[in-house]
């Protein structure tokens, strides 16, 4: 693919685990198992193309209601995940994660910031993980801190715009999302990147769960949004 084409920053919303593993007759966490293998796929490949950030709805602040073992099934495949991890700073891969740490054991946020240590020096691929995130979460956090900082005189209500107000997201140093993938018919956002979606192009892709997903499939979406008008609410076509 040719990189000129490349959106800068694709977000996926991996949906789509729980009916792979029913299809077959296996438990849930068997499709969450399939679903991290396919996403270690993905975002090497994403590397591999040149793209510049990946962000991946791993887990939601709404995904603590499902049964406890699914949970745990998930945070199990979390755990192991950060280790492996490690290896991502030789592939020049950098690595984020974006949503509330404070719900995790010491141990997982101890592998996070490792991670994050490790690879932040990388030059290719940033690979987001969106743990216990959730936009309205993110938003509110973002107010409760311009409000704490207004209160103590640090923070003049005119100096709270768009832009400033975007430092105080999770994201604040990474571009907004320009196309989000959702595999598996399901046409939501459930609460991933509200705030950076504003103009993002979305593409829906109902014959594919998220176990199933290929780099062709990220291939043909990244087509899809290339194909795209994007007009950002102007007259110009700013984005070919
Ligand atoms: C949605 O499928 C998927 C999730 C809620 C979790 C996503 C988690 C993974 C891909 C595995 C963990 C990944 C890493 C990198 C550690 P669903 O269960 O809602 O599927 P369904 O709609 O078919 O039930």
């Amino acid at each position: 693919m040719n990189e000129r084409f490349l959106p800068t920053h694709v977000g996926i919303i991996m949906d789509g685990n729980g009916r792979w593993a029913q299809k077959r007759g296996l438990p849930r966490k068997m499709g969450h198992r399939a679903g991290a293998s396919t996403f270690k796929e993905i975002a090497r490949y994403a590397n591999k193309i040149g793209l510049k950030y990946l962000t991946a709805y791993v887990f939601s602040t709404e995904n603590w209601k499902r049964p406890q073992d699914e949970v745990d099934s998930i945070i199990a495949l979390l755990r192991s995940y950060l280790d492996e991890m490690d290896g991502y700073a030789k592939e020049n891969i950098r690595v984020r994660f974006i949503g509330d740490r404070t719900s995790f054991d010491d141990d997982i946020r101890g592998k996070m910031a490792r991670a994050e240590e490790k690879s932040k020096n990388a030059t290719g691929l940033t690979l987001i993980l969106a743990i216990n995130y959730g936009g309205r979460a993110e938003i509110t956090n973002a107010a409760r801190r311009i409000a704490e900082e207004a209160a103590k005189g640090m923070l003049q209500p005119e100096e709270i715009t768009e832009e400033s107000f975007s430092r105080y997201l999770y994201t604040n140093d990474i571009p907004d999302v320009d196309l989000i993938i959702r595999p598996s018919g399901e046409y939501r956002l459930s609460n991933f990147l509200i705030w950076q979606s504003a103009y993002a192009e979305y593409v829906f892709m109902d014959g594919v769960l998220w176990p199933n997903f290929k780099p062709a499939d990220l291939d043909a979406a990244i087509e899809e949004y290339h194909h795209r008008s994007r007009r950002f609410g102007g007259l110009s076509n700013q984005n070919g």
